[in-house]
């Protein structure tokens, strides 16, 4: 049997881009997933499996049906905000179902495990840019969810061999780029992410965007993030990949650009991107958002090779804009 790569949730926006970067690479690929926020329009690389992380038979069925070298676990609930109003929710399935995930991976010897984690974990920066050295305070439930995987990954390494990689991803945006992009995307719903949301709103009178602070201790006075293209993210998980099979041992790596835009800033390169206007609702700050979350990722540049190849924050958002036009097509066809 040839050895494959498990992409769990793979039917999700960051699952999806890595499958088509596996598929791509030549690597042969398998994506379990529950399509509990994914999308079975997703489902176009490898094969795949719909199936729930907290049924350990079907996670036996799955990993015994195949030779499973690499699991890359993407699968999670990823709200902040309904991490506040429901923990248990985000405590079940990042936490609970990834422990059935760990067991099938030592059970079925799979040799490395590569984890969807955030900058969310770090929490409140003492120090920007923030390094993988930060102290990890996270200020929210998701966060802390995230970080717990962390740990338990370091302890299912440390007791049964297994080589393991937490990516910290910041804020993930973009699509693959027109016109070679199959049909994946970022379809969140509800959608929680700055960019779509603009570009949602962008031209449409019935719609605006709540922007959440503008006095801030910042440039213009709303909060700064760096933002990193998706298929960036998605190459990072392949020399990652190939990172622990040449014997790395890091254990955890920062995916960001290291440059920080600030909402207004992003809101005007959408309507320079887009030629339409964005209506904008400000409002009062939101609990829990610091007010910088900028990323060195130069330990990744150095340890894996990683250098974005969508760093500019224009390409980033002309390629969520692709994506946002062919899905206003996809609807008005009734798809
Ligand atoms: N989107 C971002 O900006 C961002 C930033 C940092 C970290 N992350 C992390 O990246 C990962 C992917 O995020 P995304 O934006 O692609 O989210 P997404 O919701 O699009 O994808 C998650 C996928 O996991 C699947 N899934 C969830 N629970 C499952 C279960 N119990 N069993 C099987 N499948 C299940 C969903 O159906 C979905 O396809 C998450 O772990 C998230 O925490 C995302």
């Amino acid at each position: 049997m040839t050895a494959q790569v498990a992409v769990i949730g793979g039917a999700g926006y960051i699952g999806s881009h890595t499958a088509m970067a596996l598929e791509s690479a030549g690597y042969e690929l398998a994506v379990f997933d529950n399509l509990s926020t994914g999308h079975a329009d997703f489902l176009r690389f490898g094969s795949h499996v719909v199936g729930d992380l907290h049924d350990p038979q079907a996670l036996d069925a799955f990993f015994a049906a195949r030779k499973i070298k690499t699991v890359m676990h993407f699968a999670a609930c990823i709200d902040v905000g309904e991490s506040v109003r429901d923990p248990a929710k985000y405590y079940r399935n990042n936490i609970a179902n990834v422990v059935n995930l760990l067991d099938a991976c030592h059970t079925y010897e799979v040799e490395q495990i590569i984890f969807s984690s955030t900058c969310a974990t770090y929490g409140t920066p003492t120090v920007l840019p923030l390094t993988e050295d930060h102290p990890q305070y996270p200020v929210n439930p998701y966060g802390r969810t995230k970080l717990a995987v962390e740990w338990m990954l370091r302890d299912y390494a440390e007791a049964y061999g297994l080589n393991i990689c937490s990516l910290r991803y910041f804020n993930a945006a973009g699509a693959a780029p027109h016109p070679l992009n199959p049909g994946i995307g970022e379809r969140h719903s509800p959608e929680t992410h700055l960019i779509p949301l603009a570009l949602k709103a962008a031209g449409n009178p019935e719609k605006s965007l709540h922007l959440f602070g503008t006095d801030y201790d910042t440039r213009d006075g709303t909060c700064i993030r760096d933002y990193i293209h998706v298929c960036d993210l998605a190459e990072a998980h392949l020399l990652a990949m190939r990172y622990l099979e040449s014997g790395g041992r890091r254990t955890a790596f920062n995916l960001g650009n290291g440059q920080g835009y600030s909402v207004r800033e992003v809101l005007d390169c959408a309507q320079k991107v887009t030629g339409l206007p964005i209506r904008v609702i400000e409002a009062a700050r939101r609990p829990g958002d610091p007010a910088v979350l900028v990323g060195d990722a130069s330990r990744a540049a150095v340890e894996l090779g990683w250098h974005p190849a969508y760093a500019d924050l224009e390409s980033i958002i002309q390629s969520a804009w692709d994506w946002e036009l062919s899905e206003s097509q996809r609807k008005s066809q009734g798809e």
